[in-house]
This record gives structure tokens, C-alpha cells and sequence, in this order.
């Protein structure tokens, strides 16, 4: 059972994400994940200097004894179903070309879509904002210069194939 904390947000597959302020929230590590804040920190502030699309870092800081948060930029999803196919069309087509520049730049995502076998939405990890399409969590995203071209262009064609589902998706509803 997951600690609940106040002022949860939402739970996702793996951290809680609190809100802080109007503008800010946290993700929390805590016991297993504590190690790989730094790691999650570094591959953001790596694709925040390509683009906006992914949500920006902030800064790290403790919540308390047991547990660090990751703060970063908060968006405010909505839902794509109550804008015209042509609008989607449009934020899919900024999508396709910001998320092609982070793969030009050496950073691939890695989890726009969720495994079927796994609870929860399947593209929850990619928000629809007033500024079109935005992308968090970067927890298993990855660095050219870390993994080596023959995984990193693997993860990238991985990457294209969830990219033409989302667009189904997106344009199917
Ligand atoms: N920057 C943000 N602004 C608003 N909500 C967020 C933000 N980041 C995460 N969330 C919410 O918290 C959930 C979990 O965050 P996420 O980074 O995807 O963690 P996990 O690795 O657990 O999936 C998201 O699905 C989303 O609902
Ligand atoms: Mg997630």
C-alpha cells in the first residue's frame, strides 16, 4: 500500500506527486526509488535545453527525513476530446517535431506508452496543455552519450512506433 501524503496529486506506477504551489509540484522518492532522483534531475535539465517539451526542472529539495522531492514545473492537463481533429492534428504534428529534436539531441523518453500489462492509463505520461502537448517523467529516459548508439537507436525506433499509436489514439476519440 502507498503512503499517501497531502496534497497528493496522483499516484503513478512508481512515485507520488504532490502539489506545492499553484505553479510548482514535487515527485517524491522515497525507500526503493530514493537513489534515482539524481539520475531522473540530470536527464530533465539535459532535455530542458533542447526544448519545452519536456515539463521544466526546478530544483531539488527534502520533504522530509525520509523522503526527497523532485520539483518541477506544474501543468494543468486537458482533455483533448473537446478540441476540433484539426487542432489535434496540429499539436500532434509539434509533438512529432520536438520530440524528433530531443532524439537529434541525444535524449529519447522512453515511456510515452505504458506496457498493456500494466495498470493505468496508457499514454498518461503525455499531458495535453493550453501550450500543446508536454511530456513528464523521465524515470527511464535515456542519453545517447549513456547508452551507447545501438540501445539508443533502438529505444528511438521503440519510440516512433508508441508515437504513430499515440496519434491513433488521439485522433480515434
Ligand atoms: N509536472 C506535473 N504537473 C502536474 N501533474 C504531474 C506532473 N508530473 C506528474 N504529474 C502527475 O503525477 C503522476 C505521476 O508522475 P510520473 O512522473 O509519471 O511518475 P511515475 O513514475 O510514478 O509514473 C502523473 O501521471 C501525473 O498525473
Ligand atoms: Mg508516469
Amino acid at each position: 500500500m502507498k503512503k499517501h501524503y497531502p496534497r497528493t496529486l496522483s499516484s503513478g506506477a512508481n512515485n507520488t506527486v504532490i502539489a506545492l504551489t499553484e505553479s510548482e509540484v514535487g515527485k517524491i522518492f522515497a525507500g526503493d526509488t530514493r537513489s534515482d532522483i539524481g539520475s531522473e534531475a540530470e536527464k530533465m535539465k539535459f532535455a530542458n535545453q533542447v526544448n519545452d517539451l519536456i515539463v521544466k526542472f526546478v530544483r531539488l529539495d527534502e520533504l522530509n527525513e525520509e523522503a526527497e522531492m523532485l520539483v518541477m514545473e506544474r501543468v494543468y492537463p486537458m482533455d483533448f476530446r473537446a478540441y476540433e481533429y484539426e487542432k489535434r492534428e496540429l499539436w500532434l504534428e509539434v509533438l512529432e517535431d520536438e520530440l524528433s529534436a530531443l532524439h537529434q539531441a541525444g535524449f529519447v523518453h522512453r515511456d510515452l506508452r505504458r506496457p498493456s500489462d500494466m495498470v493505468g492509463q496508457p499514454f498518461d505520461n503525455i499531458l495535453l496543455t493550453a501550450q500543446g502537448f508536454r511530456l513528464i517523467d523521465v524515470g527511464i529516459s535515456a542519453l545517447r552519450s549513456q547508452v551507447g548508439d545501438r540501445l539508443f537507436d533502438r529505444f528511438v525506433a521503440q519510440e516512433l512506433k508508441e508515437l504513430e499509436e499515440f496519434r491513433q489514439f488521439v485522433l480515434s476519440r
